[in-house]
């Protein structure tokens, strides 16, 4: 196998090589990046003004190799927010160690993004789910991660992130909250859910045994990709939104005859694309909402302790112009008197 795959480990300079290609062949310098999942790969499509980069022109880049996955990034913007997508990522199952799958969300963070909207196509395990429902990803379970296969493996590199990272709160309950009031105002709160993700290394779909070890431990919907990105995500210190769409209902009895399949999964992705993408448009707009108050209010404190300090000075300058006069009388006093 090409070592370059695999890496156990990459330097800064590596990474800082990759970031200079992406700089120089697009001006623009998005805000939020978007990870499509599989069949989710139109929600790049909503973007304006788009730039393309593919993923086989970037030095030491990986090759996405899943039907379903194009391999690009999509630059551009959605409503007036600086946006990259990336139509298609990168798996475990295809050879490639945590490390390179997650290099993209790192180069992401190293472009300026700082909000990493993540998707993907999940197992319903929890019996109340139905197909289509969107699950927003409440916290998971890294069944890689788990036994050691962690994405922060191996040397710590401190120009990115700490070497013990906390996972809670990893995604962001007020990002939660937002896309909650997105969904209500897009009026499809009947399919909207919350829950724990599970994320397990695939390429094969889980047991029925292993179904109802997830069901008993908590956890409502499963997949093989996302819980190691959000690792490197929250490492560099984005805020985090992700979500399931809820492509098959997971089998957790033996009388079950619809194993799931990738074309199912495709299928099922696809009839919800347009919703997704609405949802994500409106979500991206909530955020620059935020952002721009954020950068407002920020300016007012800043004229605000301008003004003060102009206020203080003027006010120490009149005083000096007071003292000045009061010497000047004092010293025409003492001359007259002499
Ligand atoms: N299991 C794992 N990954 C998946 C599934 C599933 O049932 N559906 C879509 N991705």
């Amino acid at each position: 196998m090409d070592p370059r795959l695999c890496p156990t480990s990459y330097s800064f300079e590596e990474i800082k090589r990759t970031v200079n290609f992406v700089l120089s062949r697009t001006e623009i310098r998005p805000m939020i990046g978007i990870i499509c999942g599989s069949g989710l790969g139109s929600l790049a499509d909503s973007i304006t003004e788009q730039e393309i980069i593919r993923y086989d022109e970037i030095p030491y880049f990986p090759v996405s190799t899943v039907p379903g996955h194009a391999g690009q990034f999509v630059f551009g913007k959605i409503g007036i927010t600086f946006v990259v997508a990336m139509q298609g990522r990168f798996h475990h199952y295809e050879g490639y160690t945590l490390l390179k799958c997650t290099m993209p969300v790192r180069i992401m963070h190293l472009i300026g993004v700082r909000y990493l909207f993540a998707t993907n196509a999940a197992g319903g395990v929890n019996p109340e789910f139905n197909l289509g429902d969107i699950m927003f990803i409440r916290d998971h379970i890294n069944f890689m991660g788990l036994p050691g296969n962690n994405p922060l493996n191996g040397p710590n590199l401190p120009q990115l992130g700490p070497r013990f990272l906390s996972m809670t709160n990893a995604y962001d309950k007020g990002m939660r909250d937002l896309a909650r009031k997105v969904g209500i105002e897009m009026g499809i709160e009947e399919i909207m859910r919350e829950g724990v993700y599970a994320c397990l290394g695939g390429p094969t779909y889980e047991s029925i045994a292993e179904l109802i070890m997830l069901h008993t431990m908590g956890v409502d919907a499963v997949g093989m990709s996302t819980a190691h990105e959000i690792i490197i995500a929250r490492h560099c210190g984005m805020t985090v939104f992700a979500l399931s769409l809820i492509t098959n209902k997971c089998a957790l009895d033996y009388e079950d005859r619809e194993p799931a399949n990738h074309e199912e999964v495709i299928k099922i992705a696809k009839s919800r694309e347009t919703t997704c993408c609405e949802f994500i448009a409106r979500l991206v707009n909530e955020v620059q909402l935020i952002e721009t108050k954020i950068a407002e209010e920020a300016a007012a404190e800043e004229a605000k302790k301008e003004a003060e300090a102009e206020k203080i000075k003027q006010e120490e300058e009149a005083e000096k112009k007071k003292e000045e006069q009061k010497n000047e009388k004092n010293k025409k006093r003492t001359f007259k008197k002499k």
